[in-house]
């Protein structure tokens, strides 16, 4: 750490993963839930989920990858943050165990900011960036199927686990163009997990408040950074629900062949999303160095966060 002449952050390592198990909309269907393939798919996006993952082991394993892409080691690392719901334990956080299992030389700390919290703790990462740290290790990771009623059709078939990583390294230049996040706490009650519950939730009211909610908060990201929705080369958003990013596409004006899906493959894997949307679609070559992304989140809370951000990995 210690550059107090910092100006800017860029990823420089990113990384993804699943767990083995899959489950299919078809499995859910032939278990004896009163759904089909084509209700699901159609009404969600989701053609399968990926479970039994836990959070601190998806999360070591994502933040392996992303430390090799970036070429870095734990030892090159100033903090780990990992954006989880689902810790493995009430105490301590995650990000310990990702902590020992990498041999991450500085801090460790947990976010809980629901499905936004990936793009929070980016947005915390890269201010910390400014203020002095080298690099950040930022994750994202969800284990959510522990707490899915699976006899629940309205909401079992949304929800999986995963992770995702990234290498938030100190740069000359400001690639977080402008960044907006928010919340709503009044609207707790729309959507929540009780000690020892279940996730329970208004589906349409949180479907009503995410589209609200993320229209306004990328639009303020775009204008923040000067640009307009012609600009943003790829709009890579939290994956709950493929209406809700259309809806929401829509809205800002970007075209769904500009947004990175990822749901059919994950369905939910909630703070995991946008993380493992992004690894995918730099992986597959759709985001190349020079791009535009909008990275737009939002989770129970109501929370949302949206960031604009220039892609400029090293070479
Ligand atoms: N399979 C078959 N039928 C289903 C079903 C399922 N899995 N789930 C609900 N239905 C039925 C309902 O019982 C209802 O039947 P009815 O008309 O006879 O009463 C009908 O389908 C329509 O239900 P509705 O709740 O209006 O569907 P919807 O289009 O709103 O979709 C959600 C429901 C939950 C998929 C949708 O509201 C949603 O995705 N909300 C956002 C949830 C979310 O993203 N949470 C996490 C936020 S981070």
């Amino acid at each position: 750490m210690n550059n107090p002449n910092a100006s800017g952050s860029r990823i420089v390592g990113w990384g993804s993963d699943l767990p083995e198990k899959v489950l299919t909309n078809q499995d859910l269907a032939d278990g004896g839930l009163d759904t089909s393939d084509e209700w699901i798919f159609e009404r969600t996006g989701i053609r399968q989920r990926h479970v039994g993952g836990k959070t601190g082991e998806m999360s070591t394993n994502a933040g392996r990858k992303a430390l090799e892409v970036a070429g870095v080691t734990g030892a090159d690392i100033d903090l780990v943050i990992v954006a989880t719901s689902t810790p493995d334990q009430l105490m301590p956080g995650t990000s310990a165990t990702v902590h020992s299992e990498l041999g991450i030389r500085g801090g460790a700390c947990d976010m809980q900011a629901v499905c936004s919290g990936f793009s929070y703790a980016l947005i915390a990462a890269n201010g910390l960036i400014q203020t002095g740290l080298d690099r950040v290790l930022v994750i994202g990771a969800d284990s959510l199927s522990p707490y899915v009623e699976w006899d629940n059709r309205s909401s079992a078939i949304l929800f999986g686990d995963g992770a995702g990583a990234v290498v938030l390294e100190r740069h000359s230049e400001e690639t977080l163009l402008s960044f907006d996040l928010g919340a709503d706490g009044d609207s707790r009650h729309i959507g929540f997990t009780d000690h020892g519950g279940k996730i329970t939730m208004d589906g349409k009211e949180v479907f009503r408040t995410a589209v609200r909610a993320v229209t306004k908060s990328a639009q303020q990201a775009i204008d923040g950074a000067g640009l307009t929705a012609a600009d943003i080369d790829w709009f890579v958003p939290h994956q709950a629900n493929v209406r809700i990013i259309e809806a929401i596409a829509s809205r800002v004006g970007i075209p769904m062949e500009r947004a990175i899906v990822t749901i059919q493959d994950t369905a939910n894997n909630s703070a995991a999303t946008i993380p493992v949307a992004l690894d995918t679609a730099v992986r597959d070559d759709r985001v190349q160095p020079g791009d535009t992304l909008l990275l737009g989140g939002f989770g129970f809370g109501m929370t949302w966060a949206s960031a604009v951000m220039k892609w400029d990995p090293r070479d």
